[in-house]
């Protein structure tokens, strides 16, 4: 089995640079300085896509990573969403013959000369994903990418996906507001020795109070965060008992669940980076999970954080 971990060194916590823009010089700033403080903080997975900002938060990756800080960084790339000038989604093409394309515009924009890991942010239903993941490990064979990854997929998938390369991470949403995975894909990922990207810690910004903030993709409903925020009040009130703030409550929460998860930390300014970077400090005993679970019982949380997107031969298919 691949296992990354033996040829980088590779962090607890990740950086997420989806919310990384260069739409002012001081955004841009902002994001650089957040890349620069996850490196010298020891944070080394740095995961972004090449639809974030369509294009330029790998822009902005490929400036922080210029010269030594290339070699410290594991950078994670997804590709295959496609978005319309007006910011929404518009489909998603994992065909086989696309994938080198999109990767040289990736290292183009990165400026790197390889991926350490390269990933289908979601997979098409009429696309065989032996197919899209036989490309990419065509890309493996040329050293392009050093491992493979998969997204938001199910247990099936993931295996069908492994037995064609071995994938070292998957990366799900997994959150106190959302701990589906724990049915079938972590135990899945498990037993193929799969690490697991956790990312929407803070439910895309519910815990952090950001809640859509610079996001163009529906997520709780109005009424849904009213219903939801009581339940943070309750989170809330562990945090203060342990003198720590509510995203590191969450942070540490998921990094108490496994060594082979790597929270992503979605941040964009330097301050609640090192914010939530503080919850590698914070130690859970088996009470405190039981305590911090119980605060946000499954059945009482409103709706769903993230939405399920599927996709058909390159359309978006509603359910
Ligand atoms: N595979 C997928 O389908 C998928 C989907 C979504 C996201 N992702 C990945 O996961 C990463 C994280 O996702 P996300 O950004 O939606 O969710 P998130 O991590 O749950 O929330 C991010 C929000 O939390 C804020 N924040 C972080 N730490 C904080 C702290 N200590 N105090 C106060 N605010 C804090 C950020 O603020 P600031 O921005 O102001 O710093 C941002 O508004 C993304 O960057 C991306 O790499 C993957």
């Amino acid at each position: 089995m691949e296992n990354p971990k033996n040829k980088k060194e590779l962090s607890r916590l990740g950086l997420g640079c989806m919310r990384m823009s260069n739409a002012t010089d001081s955004d841009r700033s902002a994001s650089i300085a957040t890349i620069h403080a996850a490196l010298d903080a020891g944070i080394t997975f740095i995961n972004t896509g090449d639809f974030y900002g369509s294009g330029q938060s790998e822009m902005l990756v490929g400036e922080a990573l210029k010269g030594s800080n290339r070699e410290k960084a594991f950078v994670s790339v997804k590709f295959g969403v496609l978005f319309s000038p007006n910011g929404t989604i518009d489909g998603l093409d994992v065909r086989p013959q696309t994938i080198k394309n999109y990767l040289t515009y990736s290292l183009k924009r990165l400026n790197l000369d390889y991926i350490d890991l390269y990933q289908p942010a979601r997979i098409d239903l009429d696309i065989p994903v032996e197919e899209t993941i036989g490309a990419i490990s065509d890309l493996v064979k040329a050293g392009y990418v050093k491992h493979i990854g998969i997204s938001q997929v199910g247990a099936d998938t993931l295996q069908k996906a492994h037995a064609v390369h071995p994938i070292s991470f998957i990366e799900s949403e997994y959150s106190l507001f959302n701990r589906n995975i724990e049915k079938q894909i972590l135990p899945a990922a498990r037993q193929l020795g799969v690490g697991i990207v956790a990312f929407g810690i803070l439910a895309h910004g519910l815990l952090s109070g950001t809640y859509g903030n610079n996001s163009r993709i529906p997520l709780f409903s109005k009424e849904n965060i009213e219903k939801n925020l009581s339940l943070v009040e309750a989170l809330r009130e562990i945090a203060v008992e342990k003198q720590i703030t509510v995203p590191q409550l969450a942070f540490a929460w998921a990094l108490a669940k496994g060594e082979d998860i790597i929270p992503l930390i979605g941040a964009r300014r330097v301050s609640s980076l090192q914010d939530s970077i503080k919850s590698l400090d914070v130690n859970l005993s088996e009470s405190d999970m039981r305590r911090i679970e119980n605060a946000v019982p499954e059945n009482e949380i409103a709706g769903s954080s993230f939405p399920e997107i599927r996709f058909k031969n390159g359309r978006i298919v509603h359910p």
